[in-house]
């Protein structure tokens, strides 16, 4: 298994492009693990599972009939063959996901697949809710990214073409399912760096998580 680094934070704190530069500056591999939950939560509406069932949800985590694919740019999911990646980007598949996430079969179901990624690369950024406390609980360096809480609503909005009243209002909702469910809730992990961008530009943002990170794997060699 490579070298691991975590970039944990709450919806749109910018953690899917903070972690994917890092890992393209690092030559490292990538992974968004939102999109296990999404894709699961896309292929629960589409094959008709209830959402509320926690054996079923945990059933289909690890069918066949849907995958999670790691590429440079994307995490990218497959439902069957059909490339279904730009569709659960979506708001309301977002808030699917932040709800089957609460069950604790469902979390233990994809975890395998998502610890698999680090297997297969010889370096890997991992960005999530819980990738510092639970997924790779001895990754090399943990991040946890967070912005004010208007800024990170305004940067969705745009992203996905909303008002930004009601990207608030569903944004609050998920952080608070998200840090108040009792398995692996969001928090801070242990011993990870907290970023507020909220002041910062990206490009301030790669250079300090990457500056950090190279710092770590220095004093690690010597
Ligand atoms: O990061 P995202 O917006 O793609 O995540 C969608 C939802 O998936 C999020 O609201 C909660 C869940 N999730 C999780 O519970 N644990 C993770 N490591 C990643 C996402």
């Amino acid at each position: 298994m490579g070298q691991v680094v975590t970039i944990d934070g709450p919806a749109a704190s910018g953690k899917t492009s903070v972690s994917r530069e890092l890992a393209h500056r690092l030559g490292w591999s990538w992974v968004s693990t939102g999109a296990f939950y999404r894709g699961l939560g896309f292929a629960a509406l589409s094959t008709g599972t209830v959402l509320d069932d926690e054996n079923s949800l945990a059933k289909l985590a690890t069918s066949e009939q849907w995958r999670v694919d790691m590429t440079s740019d994307k995490t990218r999911v497959f439902l069957g063959n059909k490339d279904v990646t730009e569709q659960i980007l979506q708001e309301h598949v977002g808030s699917i996901a932040s709800k089957i996430s609460h069950f604790p079969k469902v979390r233990e179901a994809l975890l395998v697949a998502q610890r698999d990624c680090a297997h297969k690369s010889k370096g890997l950024v991992a960005e999530g809710r819980d990738c510092g406390t639970v997924v790779f609980p001895e990754a090399l360096v943990k991040f946890y990214l967070t912005a004010r809480q208007e800024d990170r609503a305004e940067r969705r909005a745009k992203d996905l073409g909303l008002s930004v009243e009601e990207t608030v209002k569903a944004q609050v909702q998920r952080d608070q399912q998200d840090s108040s469910r009792k398995a692996a809730p969001m928090k801070v992990p242990e011993n990870a760096m907290v970023v507020d961008t909220t002041e910062l530009n990206f490009q301030q943002v790669v250079d300090l998580v990457e500056q950090h990170v190279r710092k770590n794997l220095q004093k690690k060699k010597n």
